[in-house]
């Protein structure tokens, strides 16, 4: 509707400018046509006029030629004739009305005209015509005639022009809207609806619109779009469904991986005890040992069985669906508690931990205990990292917006990040790639079962977070621990 009118509205003014500009020209031509008719009105009546008065005067005399003057001048009411000399000192009422030096003129003795543009009234054309009386005199048939009829010509032209202008506008204006209405405002309305509902997933129905134009032509290739568009999205969910497949098998296997490493691992892992409990319960069953022998292997057999259960208490830890039980808490207390349970055995091998945290409190929700649980092991894999004397752990604790990295155009948000730094022993690349997984350990039997790190991993994910970490070999790892926030204070 809005194209339409804006059509119609240029197409009005460009007829206006069309119009205004046709009738200024015809006006100006009309004007000019007018002049010149009155001037050849005005010869044709003063020369054979000024030939009479001539030959008049000459055989009448004076008063004969004034009286053929004055019957002339009452021919008509426009035209005023009159008798006058172009010398100078000659009597007021026979001097011509025009400023004009006529002797120079009429001496050449070729009529001349004057436009007198200054009256009150439309104007007046002068025209003088010679008549030679004497050697040393020069008179002239003066004609004078008013523009007004020119100027009530021009008056009703304009008129005219106006009202066809205006009567072409209303006609114009009218066609012009019903036109656009049917041609193009229709159809365009039925082109965005259509546009519309592609937008909203309506691929199926096709636009029809009568005729060949080009609007027409756009709905076609609409609709062949929109086919295209039916035909490239069965083809994608297609290949979502066979990627989804992919994956899943994929899955599949990775999961097997993941089944033969934690097997061969378990059996690494309890094997060794369960050697030792069964040679000593052997041991002892065959009476080879006697007295206070008997309680030290009890005792072996004993603290084997408690690394069992502790492995298999952390196998547990990896594989059981956490239930955990979040609270609203700051994570900075939680840290702190985790520093301090750890701190006695780093100072016994010499290793100092520092905390520094940004001063702004945050808040998070978090299950302290686990949370804790990660922190320890964190800290005491960077304490294990620090085999010199004198190694250095430092915990930063501050706030960071960053998007996700697991969950694609993740927007950006804030996270808590704990960050472990050591100077120890550093990772190489290719055990960097593996620390998350179960089992993975490059401390000695006994000192690491490999499941700190993927337990961590796990607890950290269910929090809404992530692990990242990097690490330099020979000057140390850096682990960070990252914690949406849900309030900052
Ligand atoms: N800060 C660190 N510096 C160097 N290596 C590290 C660091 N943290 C972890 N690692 C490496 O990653 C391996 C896996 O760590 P993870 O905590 O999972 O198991 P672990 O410490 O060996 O045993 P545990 O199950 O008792 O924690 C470690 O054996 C070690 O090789
Ligand atoms: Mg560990």
């Amino acid at each position: 509707m809005r194209l339409t009118f804006k059509i119609t509205l240029f197409f009005i003014g460009g007829i206006c400018l069309i119009m205004a500009w046709q009738g200024y020209s015809r006006i100006d031509r009309e004007s000019g046509l007018f002049e010149a008719q009155m001037r050849r009105d005005h010869y044709a009546l003063g020369q054979p006029l000024a030939v009479m008065v001539r030959y008049g005067r000459e055989e009448f005399g004076e008063d004969f030629a004034l009286e053929l003057v004055e019957r002339s001048n009452q021919a008509s009411e426009r035209l005023r004739v009159r008798w006058v000399w172009a010398q100078t000192g000659t009597l007021e009422r026979l001097r011509p009305e025009a400023p004009l030096d006529l002797n120079v003129l009429l001496e050449e003795g070729r009529a001349v005209s004057w436009i007198d543009r200054d009256q009150i009234d439309a104007g007046r054309l002068y025209t003088y015509v010679p008549v030679v009386v004497e050697e040393e005199r020069v008179g002239a048939v003066e004609l004078s005639e008013s523009f007004a009829r020119e100027q009530a010509y021009v008056r009703a032209s304009k008129w005219r022009i106006v009202w066809t202008t205006l009567l072409m506008l209303v006609m114009a204006s009218g066609l012009a809207m019903v036109t656009g209405l049917l041609f193009i405002a229709r159809p365009v309305d039925a082109l965005v609806a259509r546009a519309r509902s592609i937008g909203k997933g309506d691929l199926k129905t096709p636009l029809k619109l009568d005729g060949h134009g080009e609007l027409s032509v756009l709905a076609m290739e609409m609709n062949l779009m929109s086919d295209q568009l039916v035909g490239a999205s069965e083809k994608l969910e297609e290949e979502t469904a066979a990627r989804i497949q992919a994956l899943q098998q994929l899955r599949h296997a990775d999961r097997l991986k993941t089944v033969g490493t934690l097997a061969a691992g378990l059996a690494h892992e309890l094997g060794t005890p369960l050697n030792v409990i069964s040679m000593r319960a052997a041991m002892i069953e065959d009476r080879e040992v006697e007295g206070d022998e008997i309680e030290r292997n009890a005792r072996i057999i004993g603290e084997q069985t408690s690394r069992i259960t502790k492995i298999i208490r952390q196998l547990m830890d990896f594989a059981r669906v956490r239930h955990l039980s979040k609270t609203r808490m700051e994570v900075g207390p939680v840290v702190e508690q985790a520093i301090e349970l750890i701190r006695p055995i780093a100072e016994k091998r010499q290793v100092t931990m520092e905390l520094s945290a940004e001063p702004q409190a945050f808040a998070s929700d978090v299950d302290a205990d686990q949370i804790t649980q990660v922190l320890t092991n964190l800290l005491v894999n960077a304490m294990h990292a620090c085999q010199k004397e004198g190694g250095r752990v430092e915990v930063a604790l501050r706030a960071v917006r960053q998007a996700h990295p697991e969950e694609d155009e993740g927007q950006e948000r804030d996270f808590v990040l704990v960050e472990v730094k050591d100077d120890g022993v550093g990772m190489r690349e290719d055990a960097l790639e593996q620390i998350f997984e179960p089992f993975f350990t490059t401390k000695a039997v006994g000192e690491g079962s490999g499941l700190g790190l993927s337990v961590s991993y796990g607890i950290v994910r269910e929090h809404g977070g992530w692990i990242d970490v990097t690490s330099v070999e020979g000057q140390g790892s850096t682990f960070g621990v990252y914690l949406p926030i849900e309030e900052r204070a």
